[in-house]
């Protein structure tokens, strides 16, 4: 299968290496020229614009099998080896917790040496850190979660069980109360900036990308169009949440067609700056 993607845009476009094509937009740099923390986030999705179905088996959702494939798994590790933390749930260490969930949490994947290499190679510690976001504080705390010398933050809603939170902070890391009924992204990120993260990846879902983007921290959005159409009930697509007003514009940042994933249905990689409305 070929390494090559076609980038159609920035123009003068052409052939780039799949390899390296998200490292090469220097997160990091990006992240350096900014006053706060700089936050993107990562989906794929169907043409049909799902990011989940039911699991066969099992209760709940899970990435569909027909639309992940290796070379944006590759894309979403080149983001991830860029970051100082990646936000995650505790949704995800639930389902990680059953054996449903994508493995984010391993820390020697021999597919990924480069990128733990290139970590090294930019003084960074060998893992990004995390945090949970979670409301319910209800989620599993595996040995995995502190491989490497990994810190875990978790950031919570007001009024939660003060012996669970005294629990977590004993066994995992600090918690921090960031907003009432639902975490807010602007606390969020204030505190996170607050912590010395620069480079901060979300790799959570479609209600924690709905509040970076109504807390207006939101800086720059990866998503990869699979060229299938999926159907399947409940919908569950990028965003979930009450009406963004006003919606954020979106600027394409760049556009690269992938056509040998998939058996050859191929793929789009966008990727969009998030501009909000004046
Ligand atoms: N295709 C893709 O690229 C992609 C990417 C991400 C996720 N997914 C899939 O999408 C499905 C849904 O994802 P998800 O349920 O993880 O995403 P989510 O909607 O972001 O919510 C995950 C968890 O985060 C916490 N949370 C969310 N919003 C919150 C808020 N406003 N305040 C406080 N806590 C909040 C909750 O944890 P507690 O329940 O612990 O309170 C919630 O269960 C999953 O099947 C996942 O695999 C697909």
């Amino acid at each position: 299968m070929s390494n090559l993607v076609m980038q159609l845009y920035p123009l003068p476009g052409g052939e780039r290496p799949l390899h390296g094509l998200y490292l090469n937009h220097t997160l990091r740099q990006t992240a350096e020229a900014s006053e706060r923390p700089f936050v993107y986030a990562n989906f794929i999705v169907s043409l049909d614009g799902r990011i989940a179905v039911p699991h066969p088996t099992k209760p709940g959702l899970t990435v569909p099998p027909d639309t992940a494939n290796e070379r944006d798994w590759r894309l979403f590790q080149e983001l991830g080896a860029q970051a100082d933390l990646i936000i995650s749930s505790g949704r995800y260490l639930r389902d990680w917790a059953d054996g449903r969930a994508q493995e984010i949490l391993q820390i020697d994947d021999p597919r990924f040496a480069d990128l733990r290499q290139w970590r090294q190679s930019q003084g960074l510690p060998p893992q990004p850190d995390i945090a949970i976001i979670s409301a319910s504080l209800e989620f599993p705390t595996p040995d995995v979660l502190s491989a490497g010398g990994r810190k875990i933050v978790v950031f919570t809603v007001a009024g939660r069980d003060p012996a669970r939170i005294r629990a977590i902070e004993a066994n995992v890391g600090p918690v921090f109360v960031v907003g009432e009924g639902s975490v807010d992204g602007r606390q969020l990120v204030q505190q996170l900036g607050r912590l010395g993260y620069h480079t901060v990846y979300s790799a959570a879902g479609p209600r924690i990308l709905h509040l970076l983007i109504s807390g207006g921290v939101l800086n720059r959005l990866y998503l990869t169009h699979a060229h299938r159409l999926l159907g399947s009930a409940p919908y569950t697509t990028i965003v979930e949440g009450a009406a963004l007003a006003p919606p954020p514009n979106l600027r394409l940042h760049s556009l690269y067609y992938d056509p040998s994933a998939l058996n050859g249905a191929g793929q789009l990689f966008t990727t969009y700056d998030v501009r909000t409305t004046e």
